[in-house]
């Protein structure tokens, strides 16, 4: 049965940054507030031309770089979001055609801000499974575009980016080696966006009522959150007889500095052991986790061999954990150029359409 390596990584965050200092203009607020409550001091948000797509895009492209892939050469594409460009098409559809992923197919999953864990361990059991050997998974998010920037309870934590995996099939041990994913949809309360399905299609009514902003019960989260973050990370390393003392880096979704803490406790480990960035970026929901590892990966903190855990909670009521082996690019023939390929991509999907219009008239012409 073939191995499941993260063999690429690639992150975007969109350049213009919120501090709590704005937000104190917005709601009423304070800077002490916030990072005392969430540790948070500041977050990107999306241009009118930064979305999930554009965003996920980008760091797939510096992931397939890094894993010296050409996207041509992608089985599987899944994009997790909890802010999805829209119902239908997915998000990963149009990542598929940014990139020129030629021959990859493509899926959203849904499980909120545990949308990584559960993409990641999905894209592995492809692999494990032999039926596709090279996946791309990306966590990608436009929060902002969700956030009642009226309602202090939520418009402090969100924030806006991406990041990206590539998984690879090889002989060679390492890479996923465990995953738990929990739901409990008795929560689904909880933390919801209820507004544009299609139990509240969009109306006046809707939009005058607030549904299509996030509304969540912060302290209930916070108590499910607290509840469930130890416990996923030590049934996912019993799955492989392990500790965390045999692991060197802990990566969980980055909510709240304070539920951070309380894990740690949990698990009776130390701080210094888990990677924490949250209070740079906020809270990105599926992209946390890739950006916070991507960033310890760049600074050397994480390294080959390192063995890592990510953990994460969210809507649904979800969560879950995993444990990796770090291993990094596999050796490769060529070396791949990935910016040709951007420009492949725009042309093949101009062409494409070019070519859909002409079949249109002509199939209309023959009826
Ligand atoms: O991916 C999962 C996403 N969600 C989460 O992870 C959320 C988890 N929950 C949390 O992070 C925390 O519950 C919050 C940060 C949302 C809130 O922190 P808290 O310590 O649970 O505060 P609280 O809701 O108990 O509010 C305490 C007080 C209240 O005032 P009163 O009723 O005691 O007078 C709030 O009205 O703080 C007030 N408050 C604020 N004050 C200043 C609530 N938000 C703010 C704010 N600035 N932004």
């Amino acid at each position: 049965m073939p191995f499941a390596h993260i063999t690429g990584w690639g992150m975007y965050v969109p350049e213009p940054i919120l501090t709590n200092e704005d937000l104190s203009k917005l709601v009423e607020t304070s800077d002490e507030w916030i990072r005392e409550r969430t540790g948070i001091r500041e977050r990107r948000i999306a241009r009118d031309t930064d979305f999930p797509s554009t965003m996920g895009a980008e760091a797939a492209l510096q992931a397939l770089k890094i894993a010296n892939l050409a996207p041509t050469e992608l089985d599987l594409i899944i994009c997790a979001s909890s802010s999805p460009e829209y119902i239908f098409p997915s998000t990963a559809c149009i990542i598929q055609d940014r990139i020129g992923a030629t021959k990859a197919g493509a899926f959203d999953l849904q499980a909120a801000c545990t949308g990584f864990v559960y993409a990641l361990n999905m894209g592995a059991q492809a692999i494990r499974s032999g039926s596709v050997k090279n996946v791309l998974v990306i966590g990608t998010e436009a929060l902002s575009r969700f956030v009642n920037w009226k309602d202090r309870n939520t418009c402090i934590l969100f924030g806006d980016g991406a990041g990206a995996f590539v998984l690879q099939a090889s002989d060679q041990p390492g890479g996923v080696m465990s995953a738990v994913m929990h739901s409990d949809g008795s929560g689904a309360d909880t933390l919801s966006l209820p507004g544009g399905g299609s139990r509240h299609p969009a109306t006046e009514a809707t939009v005058r009522e607030g549904k299509h902003f996030i509304q969540m019960d912060g302290k209930e989260v916070f108590r499910f959150a607290t509840r469930v973050m130890g416990r996923a990370v030590t049934e996912a390393l019993e799955q492989v007889h392990l500790t965390t003392n045999d692991v060197q880096w802990i990566v969980p979704h980055q909510a709240n500095y304070r539920i951070i803490e309380s894990a740690a406790k949990h698990l009776k480990t130390p701080l210094n052991k888990f990677v924490v960035n949250v209070e740079r970026y906020g809270n990105t929901s599926t992209a946390s986790i890739p950006i916070a590892t991507i960033e310890a990966a760049q600074k050397s903190q994480i390294k080959t061999k390192d063995k890592v855990v990510f953990v994460a909670f969210g809507a649904g009521l979800t969560w879950g954990a995993m444990v990796v082996e770090w291993t990094g690019p596999l050796p490769a023939k060529k070396k791949v150029r990935i910016e040709p390929y951007r420009l492949f991509a725009r042309l093949r999907s101009f062409f494409r359409r070019v070519l859909r219009r002409l079949e249109g008239i002509l199939a209309r012409k023959e009826l």
